[in-house]
């Protein structure tokens, strides 16, 4: 009989409702052992190779300890270091990275590229930030939201900012939650329809306006992503004009003076975020960035573990 095929995590709805909720049990288990400092070892002797197109701290290094931490193992695949950046088609690197590891991370531009790995590949692949999506932030962001809330119920929380890829996944995966989600964007930058057809179909879709204010208000978190996103260095001028008024600063932190702040990292301060909100106490992007790992974990666990 054909193998069947491989689990992807390419989008935050590729997970039910249910298998979000046990990775969220399971990463918070997960949690516990590495900070007590207990064996935790379930993958011994799996690889992932991750592949990346642009820059990162955080996904490859929460992927690359959380595998050896699972009693697995990493390898880290640079821009310009294979031979998909010099003419080997997506689907060949998909084929023959799925000879050698038992998944396969990874960043890229364009979101076709990882519909395509996707496709070819034999092993599962999981979404490390595209264009469009990025899932392994929003699992962090919803088990973040869970700590500090206890639930999902009645709380909050308003988008701030561009709804690109980090807010097209947050909003797909805040409805899943059923977090009230309100997102304020300039016009032109909030989530497409197809993102917000998703959601719809989770539940709810956002509110997208285009007054931060109006958004805030009575928030309990404000979370926010940068301007200008990696690739985007050709269009910084015109969107630094275009987010005028849309910084997360004391002023506009005013009509929610209990939320908490968060943002995916990397932050510009002076940009999308002051850094004195950065640096305050409401800010739980210390918290996130640290869930990162535990959630993926989870996540690795679920693609790669028994079941
Ligand atoms: N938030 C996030 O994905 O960070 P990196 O770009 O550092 O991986
Ligand atoms: N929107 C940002 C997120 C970085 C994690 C970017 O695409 O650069």
């Amino acid at each position: 009989t054909a193998a069947s095929p491989p689990k992807h995590f390419l989008q935050i709805d590729d997970l039910s409702g249910d298998e979000l909720a046990e990775l969220f049990s399971t990463a918070a288990e997960l949690k516990v052992a590495h900070r007590a400092g207990k064996d935790h070892a379930v993958l011994p002797n799996r690889s992932l190779a991750m592949l990346f197109e642009k820059p990162s701290t955080r996904t490859r290094v929460s992927f690359e300890a959380g595998m050896t931490q699972l009693g697995g193992h990493a390898v880290y695949l640079g821009p310009d270091t294979t031979h998909l950046d010099h003419g080997e088609p997506v689907a060949d690197t998909a084929r023959a990275l799925s000879r050698y590891v038992d998944a396969v991370m990874a960043r890229v531009f364009d979101h076709d590229a990882l519909e395509s790995m996707a496709a070819h590949a034999t092993v599962p692949v999981v979404n490390g930030l595209s264009d469009a999506a990025h899932p392994c932030q929003t699992l962090a962001d919803l088990f973040t939201v869970y700590e500090r809330f206890g639930g999902f119920e009645d709380v909050e929380v308003a988008w701030v900012g561009d709804g690109n890829n980090v807010g097209q996944s947050f909003a797909v995966g805040a409805a899943m939650a059923g977090i009230d989600l309100t997102m304020a964007t300039p016009e032109g930058y909030g989530p497409n329809d197809g993102v917000l057809a998703r959601a719809d179909a989770c539940g709810r879709a956002p509110d997208v306006v285009h007054d931060p204010e109006k958004a805030v208000e009575g928030a309990d978190v404000v979370y926010t992503d940068v301007w200008v996103s990696m690739g985007e260095d050709d269009v910084r001028e015109e969107k630094l004009g275009d987010f005028e008024g849309f910084q997360v600063n004391d002023d506009l932190l005013a009509a929610a003076p209990k939320a908490d702040v968060m943002h995916c990292l990397p932050a510009h301060r002076g940009e999308e975020i002051t850094g004195d909100v950065l640096e305050s106490d409401r800010a739980v992007v210390w918290e996130q960035a640290e869930n990162r790992m535990h959630t993926q974990k989870a996540l690795l666990v679920h693609l790669l573990g028994e079941d």
